[in-house]
């Protein structure tokens, strides 16, 4: 299904509309979710660039005064993401990095982050056996976890339809789950009655 401006009928006379893709796609709601608890100034994390919309829509959020961290393990995926920011004029407000997310403690400071957005899998038209893979995922996910603010929230995209993803989104939902027990709030959204296991989206807010 698309979402975008289209031409839709309305009391019989054809005119261009903005049509929404319902329900969202897990990756529109992350940003969704995301931007509502976001706020000028904030420093932020994509920990997955790939072709960085997630980067360049952080970036949007966060404002001339912010700043965005965002990590890749490939080159391409960098050099995709450097580009689409340099194009948009938002590529001062990121610090690129290309190493792997399970790194990011290192480049803040704990309980000063206002977001972490993980969108997992591989990048599209790449390679696909550079996909993230769930040890390090989880790596990630507990340097994340030290990052945030008291507030902030954490995203993540899984795709279990594709290999090796079944057993990452798994890893991350018993990870998620383990928050839930330490007083995160946590919910996951997707699609059911497909032919493979839908993509779905975890939120999780820290305490
Ligand atoms: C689905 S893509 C991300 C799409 C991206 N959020 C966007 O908006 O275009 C997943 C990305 O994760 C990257 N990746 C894989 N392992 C990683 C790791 N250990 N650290 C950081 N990125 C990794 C892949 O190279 C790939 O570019």
């Amino acid at each position: 299904m698309w979402h975008g401006f289209r031409v839709v009928r309305e009391r019989g006379s054809l005119h261009l509309g903005w049509v929404i893709e319902l329900p969202p796609r897990p990756t529109r709601l992350a940003q969704q979710i995301v931007g509502g608890s976001l706020r000028e100034g904030d420093v932020v994390v994509d920990a997955t660039a790939g072709n960085g919309h997630d980067t360049q829509f952080l970036a949007g959020c966060v404002g001339e005064t912010g700043r965005v961290l965002v990590f890749d393990v490939q080159e391409a995926a960098m050099r995709s993401t450097r580009e689409r920011l340099r194009e948009a004029g938002l590529d001062e407000r990121v610090e690129f990095h290309l190493t792997s997310h399970a790194r990011m403690a290192e480049f803040a400071e704990a309980g000063s982050v206002g977001a972490v957005m993980f969108n997992l899998g591989y990048l599209p038209g790449e390679d696909h056996a550079l996909a993230t893979e769930a040890d390090e995922t989880l790596r990630a996910l507990d340097a994340a976890s030290v990052l945030l603010k008291s507030g902030a929230v954490l995203s993540v995209v899984c795709y279990p339809g594709h290999p090796q993803g079944g057993d990452e989104a798994a890893s991350v939902e018993r990870w998620m789950n383990g928050r839930a027990e330490s007083a995160w709030r946590v919910a996951r959204y997707g699609m059911i009655g497909t032919k493979l296991p839908a993509p779905f989206l975890m939120v999780a807010r820290k305490p």
